[in-house]
């Protein structure tokens, strides 16, 4: 068959479902995305394709085949500020990927996706540049001797680019990246892959072969795996040949929703308002999709997530001139768009549009009392709203500076943003300051001590016993120095092996010694970065324990 007689794929669908057909058809396992609660306790969301499989790279859990693919939903926050604002940043998007797990390693994996990008996708050669790890000679030599690719199509890039991982510590291996260049007529000399309007790269392979343990040191895995990632969006963007990942057909439907109820138009829309169509677009989908998970709107990690989202969309879409609730319907549009690949959405729909619709309703609440007193200063005659009152707005009505100051701009007045930086500075030393010189022994609430303390390290992947020191023990929410036998209390450690109850896994049990001292474990939670560990010490016992 000729490559003219193939149709070919431009939908967000058929990239999805040609990518699982392509590996399935190489023995390959199609898995269900995951939830975006991870089982995992050293990261807050799903943030990528291989997460799920963690366990299985680690060698602690075996899966019935040794190749498996997936399109899995995934959100990362730490690029927000980016959202909208570049063609392709995301807090959700979808991860393509295909997994081996012992089975094939490079030969294979650069094989297969440059089959599957020229010949399924149709990328043309001239628009595809490589990246390799530096000292990565067998890929390299793998690109340019089997798959023939021109050596100078070929980059090599430092740790900081080619060496993935999850996080700080777990598997992690050396990887190779396909770019996508839009402008080829530039030629190949000096090329820079930082360079974002010509580059974008949409397909990293893996080559999973270390564990990084948490002083940084590399030990080889017990097998050598792969772990693939395509940005769905990305390639949508490629394919479907768009000024960024926007306007595909994964988001524009919910863009152009938006662009009904505040009476615009994309295309004619200034930058500013684009940013902000693009923000709630972003938006929609990952809070659909974490409620649909169960998450719940709150102050505290992922809760926290949501509500921040949920935020931005409604500050963006008063940007927009729109003054009245609107994310329910623009959550309807997401969930009618997405429903099909993720039945759940449809399943959780009644769900997921109450907790959007009470969460709107109270954070407007929350600006209307901020308004109030907006107006207050403005009919007051004042000229200039002082960097005292700016900040007042921000800490306590939750007012964006940026709304105060455009609400201010509309009444012909100005705001004293420099006095409000100051502002702001001075309440970081107070929160600086207090944390540093607080009294171990001083009462306090858990919420407020936690900042306290480190990130306990979890080691509970590679083992089920672990060294610890103490660092703290509540009895009651206190912070206390010591305990004693019957006392039912709380300690915070360095390191433990012990789960955390979070996701709907519940805590684990066990047993804390050292040379005096055994104690029962009867729970373990996480706060923030921290890992709690429960011990009710009513059967055995000799002395008492104390914060090293
Ligand atoms: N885990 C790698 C990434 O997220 C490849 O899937 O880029």
């Amino acid at each position: 068959m000729t490559s003219q007689l193939i149709k070919k794929i431009v939908t967000g669908d058929e990239i999805r479902r040609a990518f699982l057909k392509f590996y399935s058809e190489k023995l390959h396992k199609i898995i269900p995305s995951a939830s975006l609660i991870p089982d995992d306790p050293t990261v807050m969301l799903t943030i990528a394709g291989m997460l799920p499989f963690k366990p299985v790279f680690l060698g602690l859990k075996e899966r019935p085949s040794k190749r498996a693919t997936s399109s899995q939903k995934c959100i990362r926050t730490n690029d927000i500020e980016n959202v909208g604002v570049t063609a392709r940043h995301h807090t959700f998007f979808e991860m393509l990927g295909n997994f081996s797990f012992g089975d094939y390693f490079k030969r294979e994996a650069i094989q297969w996706a440059w089959e599957l990008v020229t010949n399924i996708y149709q990328l043309s050669v001239e628009n595809i540049i490589v990246s390799v790890f530096h000292e990565d000679e067998e890929s390299a030599k793998i690109w340019r001797d089997e798959i023939g690719i021109h050596p100078d199509r070929i980059v090599k890039l430092g740790e900081e680019d080619n060496f993935w991982s999850s996080g700080k510590t777990g598997p992690c291996g050396p990887c190779s990246e396909l770019y996508y260049d839009f402008h080829p007529e530039k030629g190949l000399q000096d090329i820079d892959l930082e360079d974002g309007d010509r580059f974008i790269e949409f397909y990293n392979l893996v080559f999973m072969q270390y564990n990084r343990d948490p002083n940084g040191k590399l030990t080889d895995l017990k097998f050598k795996n792969i772990d693939t990632g395509m940005g769905l969006e990305r390639m949508a963007q490629i394919l479907q040949k768009k000024q960024n990942n926007y306007e595909t057909d994964l988001i524009f439907p919910i863009i152009q929703k938006i662009c009904e109820i505040a009476n615009i138009d994309y295309f004619s829309s200034d930058d500013k308002n684009k940013i902000s169509l693009k923000i709630i677009g972003d938006h929609t989908r990952a809070v659909i999709h974490l409620i649909s998970d169960g998450v719940a709107a709150s102050n505290l990690g992922r809760g926290y997530i949501l509500r921040r989202l949920i935020r931005r969309m409604v500050r963006h879409g008063r940007l927009l001139g729109i003054t009245n609730e609107f994310l329910p319907n623009i959550a309807t549009v997401g969930i009618n768009l997405m429903q099909n690949n993720y039945p759940d959405l449809k399943n959780n729909n009644d769900l997921i549009l109450n907790e959007i619709k009470i969460e709107e309703i109270r954070f407007r609440e929350t600006l209307e009392r901020g308004e109030k007193l907006l107006d207050e200063l403005i009919s007051s005659g004042q000229k200039l709203i002082s960097g005292f009152k700016a900040f007042e707005l921000y800490d306590t009505y939750g007012f964006p500076l940026e709304l105060t100051e455009e609400i201010a701009y509309e009444n012909s007045i100005s705001v004293d943003v420099k006095g409000f930086e100051e502002e702001m500075n001075a309440q970081k030393e107070r929160a600086k300051a207090a944390s540093s010189n607080i009294d171990l022994t001083l009462e306090g609430s858990l919420e407020r001590e936690i900042d306290l303390f480190n990130k306990t390290v979890f080691n509970g992947y590679n083992s089920l016993l672990s060294e610890a020191e103490i660092k703290g023990i509540f009895m009651d929410s206190t912070l206390v120095k010591q305990a004693s036998e019957g006392q039912k209390v709380l300690i915070v450690l360095d390191q433990t092996t012990f789960y955390g109850e979070s996701g709907g896994q519940v805590g684990d049990i066990g047993t804390i010694f050292s040379k005096d001292v055994e104690v029962l474990v009867d729970n373990v939670i996480r706060k923030k970065k921290c890992f709690f560990t429960l011990w009710n010490d009513q059967k055995r016992n000799t002395n008492y324990w104390t914060k090293s």
